[in-house]
């Protein structure tokens, strides 16, 4: 039963697909608070040297072995490895390139249907604050995840649960349509409009005028460099890091991709066009849209407090806030979130594409049996990340397949096409119908400085690597709706050890504990618990007095701007709901998951290649 396999359709599609893949929420949102977090200027640097020595080359060695191993059939990993190194063991590696995929697409299709929703919410104006009725954007996220106590936006996660289903069924549905048809026409449309979003962000951003600041403080942000930085090992694993995961080398994706390439088509400049585009997007766009926003609103000083604390507080919390205070929510809001989602689409349907490729090319199923299998399997694994949002297993899962494992891949990748095919070898197929010719140096560095700076970068993300998960406690106002002002903490450092036998308690009794205290806050700045009802589990390491002196020591205080247009601070009652999470059930339940995937499809390798083994007929 010989099928004839799948290709692109023009070399347009190609490249625009190529592109989708690469831009997704790394380059919009993952970019800018990465910079921030690693010292804005001090973080550009690493990042361009990264791309050179790292992006750059395995995105050649990924096109490179993806069409090597499309000229046998495969589309996936472990049939490239397969013909690469004639081993029983080299196919079995190749579950690297199936297992991490699936994990990756379960939280990252989660975080593109944040994007939907919020696009539907902006739409709908759902986060405007309303006479007697405020929305706490940070709180607002947090209880659309269910990671908060309180539930004054959401009463639980079936929001959420529900624009997961839509994103999962469109990228079935796309999937189903197969490359040409599916993907190829997709991106023909999402990347346009992708591009003409972006430009109508960047020019609403960079007319806003001042306020706290303005645009170009934003970007002198970003673009003074800081050479001191250059010594820190963190920025340059945060740089790499980023490269990995914008280009979306070390999954398997690009390879996939490059199998659908016809032998004497170009892939070396087709590569370094979708690595430049994707540059291009996240070098231009990813720091004129958030970053200046932030600095015209919030002032210059405090970029690196709303970029730096956090990939999705930057996009979903701060991006709304000011968005919302420019007229045009439903217009520019709907605009920013489609944005993220087209941009994450597209990335979602490519990471997915190995897996069925896999069901189809090695498994010999059908497209839709496939679509249908990967579809379900889609959804209940979600469902974890979905329900155990608040335990974290969605930075579980970002930890296990998005940071170490894309870098495990990535090294036995090179090493694979370095020194077993062999650099000389590797480079006749990068260069079989080649457009340029990619400089003779960077086969030195990927036969020595990629494998050497990769194990370099696991060595030093597996040692910092802290594997014992701790408790975690949220805590929220009740009924934090009917604040009009805000809620401030000034933290101290010492709320730490109170924070310590809170944790403690949990890890004594091996569950989930709660507490409630009714709160007096003065204007004066007095904080008094006027009421205190806890798990008794938890009532000896929080007391009434210690919950008192914990939110002093947090510097509590409500703050509401008055007619003038002044801060003043008030006196209100209210109720702080607690909850020290017991995360460890949950992690492994995450790890366990992992391995599962990774059993899993070990299996099926087995018995695919045992089925080959014995009817080699049904598979030529
Ligand atoms: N590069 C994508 C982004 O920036 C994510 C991605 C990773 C896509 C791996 C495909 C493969 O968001």
């Amino acid at each position: 039963m010989a099928t004839t396999r799948e290709a692109w359709g023009s070399r347009i599609g190609l490249i625009l697909a190529a592109a989708g893949n690469a831009i997704g929420i790394g380059n919009l949102l993952r970019f800018p608070a990465q910079a921030a977090q690693n010292g804005g200027g001090a973080f550009i640097i690493p990042y361009l040297v990264s791309l050179l020595l790292f992006g750059l080359p395995l995105m050649w060695v990924a096109w490179a072995v993806g069409r090597y191993g499309g000229r046998f059939g495969h589309s996936s990993l472990p049939g490239m490895f397969d013909a690469i190194w004639k081993k029983p063991a080299s196919k079995y590696l190749g579950v690297l390139g199936l297992a991490i995929p699936v994990v990756f697409c379960l939280y990252y299709t989660y975080i593109e249907s944040w994007c939907l929703a919020y696009a539907y919410f902006s739409l709908t104006a759902g986060y405007t604050n309303a006479p007697g009725y405020t929305v706490d954007l940070s709180v607002f996220l947090r209880e659309y995840l269910g990671d908060a106590t309180s539930s004054s936006y959401f009463s639980g996660v079936m929001p959420a649960l529900g624009f997961l289903i839509i994103v999962v069924l469109l990228n079935v549905w796309i999937l189903s349509q197969g490359i040409m048809k599916g993907i190829e026409r997709l991106a023909k449309i999402a990347i346009p409009l992708l591009l003409i979003f972006c430009v109508a962000l960047a020019v609403r951003v960079l007319t806003l005028g001042k306020m706290e600041g303005t645009a170009l403080d934003g970007l002198a942000y970003l673009w003074t460099p800081d050479f001191s930085a250059l010594t820190n090992p963190q920025v340059w694993i945060a740089a790499a890091g980023q490269i990995f995961f914008t280009l979306g080398v070390g999954f398997g994706a690009l390879e996939c991709f490059a199998s659908y390439v016809r032998s004497k088509q170009d892939i070396a400049l087709t590569s370094l066009t979708t690595a430049s585009t994707n540059e291009f997007v996240e070098i231009i766009f990813g720091s004129m849209i958030a970053i200046p926003a932030a600095a015209i609103f919030f002032g210059p000083g405090q970029i690196e407090a709303i970029a730096g604390s956090g990939t999705f507080s930057i996009g979903m919390v701060s991006m709304p806030e000011i968005l919302r205070s420019t007229p045009g929510l439903p217009f520019f809001g709907t605009i920013w979130f489609l944005l993220l989602f087209f941009a994450a689409f597209t990335s979602s349907v490519a990471i997915a594409q190995p897996v069925m490729a896999f069901l189809q090319d090695e498994a010999k199923l059908s497209r839709g049996v496939s679509a249908t299998i990967l579809g379900l399997v889609w959804i209940l694994g979600s469902l974890p990340v979905i329900f155990f949002y608040k335990y974290g297993v969605l930075d579980e899962f970002d930890f296990w397949a998005g940071t170490i494992g894309l870098v495990a891949l990535a090294i036995v990748e090179v090493v694979l096409f370095s020194w077993v095919l062999g650099t000389s070898k590797g480079w006749e197929e990068l260069h079989d119908g080649a457009l340029i010719r990619v400089p003779r140096l960077f086969m030195f560095i990927l036969k020595y400085i990629t494998p050497l700076g990769l194990i370099a970068i696991f060595l030093a993300w597996a040692l910092q690597a802290n594997l014992s998960p701790t408790p975690k406690i949220n805590w929220n106002v009740v009924d934090r709706h009917l604040y009009p002002g805000k809620f401030v903490t000034g933290g101290s450092s010492s709320v730490q050890a109170i924070e310590d036998e809170i944790r403690r308690a949990v890890q004594a009794s091996d569950r989930d504990l709660k507490a409630w205290a009714g709160v007096r806050l003065g204007h004066d700045g007095t904080i008094t618990v006027t009421n205190y009802a806890a798990d008794p589990s938890l009532e000896r390491a929080l007391t009434a007095e210690k919950v008192q002196r914990w939110l002093e020591l947090m510097g509590l205080r409500y703050e509401e701007k008055n007619r003038q247009g002044n801060v003043e601070k008030k006196d209100v009652a209210i109720t702080i709901a607690i909850e020290a999470l017991d995360r460890s059930p949950y992690i492994w339940l995450a790890r366990i998951i992992i391995i599962g995937f990774f059993a899993a499809f070990t299996a099926m390798i087995a018995v695919v290649w045992k089925k080959r083994k014995n009817d080699p007929e049904e598979f030529a």
